[in-house]
């Protein structure tokens, strides 16, 4: 369905994302909740990775912060080796504007633009080049082909994410970040869009996080880190829904291997590349951002 990466995009590196010793509280002093509590991680350029834990394990956190959407307190994120916390804010706009995609559980669509112009949305505010027969050849990747110039309110719930799928592609991001993005959808349309997720990894290159309370949906991804009281809580490869769901049950017990299989000599956890190794909502979160809030007040400052 998607043709193999071509040379065209900016040098990705190996490992597309890195969070070292990231820590993040919210309120003050004794009240403070710590959200996040020094997590490493690092993930492999063309990687799906699912985010689990329970309600208020710090899963959107964790995916605001990489995705710099918010600032961690402590520590540092690296998007494809360059690093992302410490800019100034007009700085991290444009980082996040050039190097993350992002899909929300919501869709996020603007409802008076088209999908064509929907999807094109993030190079417009980028004020980048608006090259429409890219945008219309991921379209018809994503199965759009023929829904160019609807309004987004006369199209299914999952056709509506394959829009927002389109709209994180378009700008060939280095990561794509994915908060509960089936939380909305029907058994069946969850099922089309999870797969679709995974071929844009797997046939496009692209690497996706993606946080969800859903083993089925995590299933998709070809590994898990699983989050407990805002820290790494293990990791799985090659999930099954059985396996994940199993493994959630069981989080926090003292007796589970919570420690991740390879350290770097940083003791940063390697989250392999899989397809080198040869295998292959929640609680509605309080962390809901809206695309358009967003695209204003960040990606367009
Ligand atoms: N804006 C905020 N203000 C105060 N506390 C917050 C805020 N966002 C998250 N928290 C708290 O941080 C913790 C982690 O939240 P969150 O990252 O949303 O978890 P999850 O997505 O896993 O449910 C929770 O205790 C939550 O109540
Ligand atoms: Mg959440």
């Amino acid at each position: 369905m998607f043709g193999r990466k071509s040379g065209a995009g900016a040098v990705k590196s190996a490992e597309a994302l890195r969070l070292v010793n990231v820590t993040k509280s919210y309120g003050m002093s004794e009240n403070a909740v710590k959200a996040l509590d020094d997590v490493s991680l690092s993930l492999a350029s063309g990687s799906f990775t699912a985010v689990m834990g329970p309600s208020g394990s710090g899963k959107s956190t964790l995916l605001q912060c990489a995705a710099g959407l918010d600032r961690a307190d402590e520590g540092m994120v690296l998007v494809d080796g360059e690093r992302m916390s410490g800019a100034t804010e007009a700085q991290l706009t444009r980082f996040r504007r050039d190097r993350i995609g992002f899909i929300f559980q919501q869709y996020n669509l603007l409802p008076t633009l088209d999908v064509v112009q929907n999807t094109t949305l993030p190079l417009k505010l980028a004020g980048r080049r608006i090259d429409r027969a890219r945008a219309e050849r991921i379209l018809g990747q994503v199965g759009l082909g023929d829904r160019l110039h609807h309004r987004p309110d006369t199209l299914s719930g999952g056709q509506r994410q394959r829009i927002a799928v389109a709209r994180a592609l378009v700008t060939d991001p280095s990561v794509i970040f994915a908060d509960e993005p089936t939380g909305a959808l029907d058994t069946r349309s969850a099922r089309d869009v999870l797969s679709l997720l995974q071929e844009t990894v797997r046939f496009h290159g692209a690497t996706v996080v993606m946080v969800t309370h859903d083993p089925v949906a995590a299933s998709y991804a070809d590994s898990v880190i699983f989050l407990a009281d805002g820290k790494l809580a293990g990791q799985m490869t090659a999930p099954t829904a059985d396996a994940v769901a199993e493994r959630l049950a069981h989080l926090g017990d003292p007796d589970h291997d919570t420690t991740p299989h390879h350290t770097d000599h940083h003791g940063v956890p390697e989250y392999a590349n899989p397809y080198e190794s040869g295998y292959r909502s929640d609680e509605s979160s309080t962390n809901d951002y809206r695309f358009d809030d967003y695209s204003v007040l960040r990606m367009g400052a």
